[in-house]
C-alpha cells in the first residue's frame, strides 16, 4: 500500500527539461525543500523505515541534504562522501560515472569502522554510478551496507543493476 504522503512529495519535485543539457529531464529537489511539510514527510518516511534497523552510519555523496536529518533522527553518525580535496584526513577514493560526465568520491577512512551498519542515501539514482562508488568506499573499510535509499529513481536507466542485489528503497519513480 502506497503511503499517502508520497503523492505530495512527488508534486513538489520540479522536472526541468533540457537541463543542464539537451535531452536531460532534470529532477529539481530544491522545490521540495521549499515546502516544509513535503520535506518533513520525505525525511519521516526514511526515518520510519530505518529507525529500528540498527543503522550505525549514514553516508551521502556531495549533497548531504537528506542523509544528515535521517542520521540525526535515527541516532547514527553521518559520513560525507566528498569531491576531491575537501577532506583533510586520510582518505580513500572511488572514480564514478555520472549521467553526464565522471567524477571521484572521497571518504575519511577513520570515519567508518569495520562492522558498521551503513545506509547510503542520495537524492536520486540515475545510472547507479554514484551509489555504487559510495557502497564500494564503505565496503573497503569493512562496513556492511544494509540498504541504499533515494528520493527519486529513474528506472529506465537501470541503475539498480549496478547495486549487485543490494536493496534500494525509493519514494518516487520518474519514467
Ligand atoms: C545527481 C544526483 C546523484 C547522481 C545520481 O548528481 O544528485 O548524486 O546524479 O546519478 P547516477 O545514479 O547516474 O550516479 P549530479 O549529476 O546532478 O551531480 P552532483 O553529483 O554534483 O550532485
Amino acid at each position: 500500500v502506497k503511503d499517502p504522503r508520497i503523492d505530495g512529495i512527488k508534486t513538489k519535485i520540479r522536472v526541468v527539461p533540457d537541463f543542464p543539457k539537451k535531452g536531460i529531464m532534470f529532477q529539481d529537489i530544491t522545490t521540495l525543500l521549499l515546502d516544509p511539510k513535503a520535506f518533513k514527510d520525505t525525511i519521516d518516511l526514511f526515518v520510519e523505515r530505518y529507525r529500528h534497523m540498527n543503522i550505525s552510519v549514514v553516508a551521502e555523496a556531495r549533497g548531504f541534504i537528506f542523509g544528515t536529518p535521517i542520521a540525526l533522527a535515527i541516532g547514527a553518525k553521518f559520513v560525507p562522501l566528498r569531491k576531491p580535496k575537501k577532506l583533510p584526513g586520510e582518505i580513500i577514493f572511488e572514480e564514478y560515472e555520472l549521467e553526464y560526465g565522471s567524477d571521484r568520491l572521497e571518504m575519511h577512512v577513520e570515519a567508518v569502522d569495520s562492522g558498521d551498519r551503513a545506509l547510503v542515501v542520495d537524492d536520486l539514482i540515475a545510472t547507479g554510478g554514484t551509489l555504487c562508488a559510495a557502497m564500494n568506499l564503505l565496503r573497503r573499510v569493512g562496513a556492511d551496507v544494509v540498504e541504499c535509499a533515494c528520493v527519486i529513481e529513474l528506472p529506465e536507466l537501470n541503475g539498480r543493476e549496478r547495486l549487485e542485489g543490494k536493496p534500494l528503497y525509493v519514494l518516487v519513480e520518474y519514467r
